[in-house]
């Protein structure tokens, strides 16, 4: 905790899933918080939590499709904190499983704008927060079709391949830098996603996003030293 405390993050994807609980446990390990999803009231709720248990978090509501705001929020942390200790890019989308030959228009921009325009464009605006950072930190939720594409997950797998792809060429450019840039993949977890996705499927035989969130908290400390590699997350 010592390590982390006053540091910085901000967690997208902060108002379910994942991105809550990864927002919960940096706030318990001495982290302010700077949350980013679309549901006020579910930031709202976050913050009422985070507050609870002595922590610090600043709401920042916002459709991550507009990019123009991303690069707002970079200028707007900049003002307010000189830096950035931590990003986690968890937000995503699914949309539909489909056939690839099926994928409409409207599927593919949202997929693409959620699950890479948007990572891409924080990575743009906020590389200088980071950099200004005594130890940059920024991680990215991936996903195992990114690598191994299935049939139906098309728009899918390809979002996460490019992002997969982006972050890992970014990685290969910060050996100059402090900062180190990876990927994490959850594997099956018990969230909304998974449920669209797998709508039969007991959600109380996934483990719970509590239990993945310590270890993508792990990426973010000043202490975790690689970079350019994708993580699996493994239930202990
Ligand atoms: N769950 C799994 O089994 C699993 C497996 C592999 C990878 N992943 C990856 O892990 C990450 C987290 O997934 P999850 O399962 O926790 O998903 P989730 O419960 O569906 O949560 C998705 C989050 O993304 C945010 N989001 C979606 N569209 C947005 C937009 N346009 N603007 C801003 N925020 C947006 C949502 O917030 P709002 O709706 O409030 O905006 C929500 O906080 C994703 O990147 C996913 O691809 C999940």
């Amino acid at each position: 905790m010592s390590e982390t405390k006053g540091r910085i993050a901000l967690v997208t994807g902060a108002s379910r899933g994942i991105g809550r609980a990864l927002a919960l446990e940096l706030a318990g390990r001495g982290w302010r918080v700077v949350c980013v999803a679309r549901a006020q009231k579910a930031l709202e709720r976050l913050d009422d939590d985070i507050r609870a248990r002595g922590g610090e978090a600043t709401l920042v509501p916002l459709d991550l499709r507009d990019v123009g705001a991303i690069d707002q929020l970079g200028g707007a942390l900049y003002e307010r904190f000189g830096k950035l200790d931590g990003l986690a890019g968890c937000a995503g989308v699914l949309v539909a499983l489909t056939p690839a030959h099926q994928a409409t228009p409207s599927l593919m921009d949202e997929i693409m704008a959620v699950n890479f325009t948007a990572n891409q464009r924080l990575i743009r605006a906020l590389h200088p927060l980071l950099r200004a950072s005594d130890a940059g930190r920024a991680v990215f939720l991936s996903s195992s079709v990114a690598r191994k594409p299935r049939a139906y997950w098309a728009p899918y797998a390809a979002s996460k391949a490019a992002l997969d792809a982006f972050v890992t060429s970014y990685a290969g450019e910060l050996n100059v830098t402090p900062i180190k840039a990876n990927l994490f993949n959850p594997g099956a977890t018990r969230t909304a996603m998974r449920a669209k996705a797998y709508p039969g499927e007991d959600p109380m035989t996934l483990p719970a996003p509590e239990e993945v969130a310590p270890a993508i908290a792990d990426m973010l400390a000043p202490s975790y030293s690689e970079n350019g590699v994708l993580v699996q997350f493994e239930r202990r």
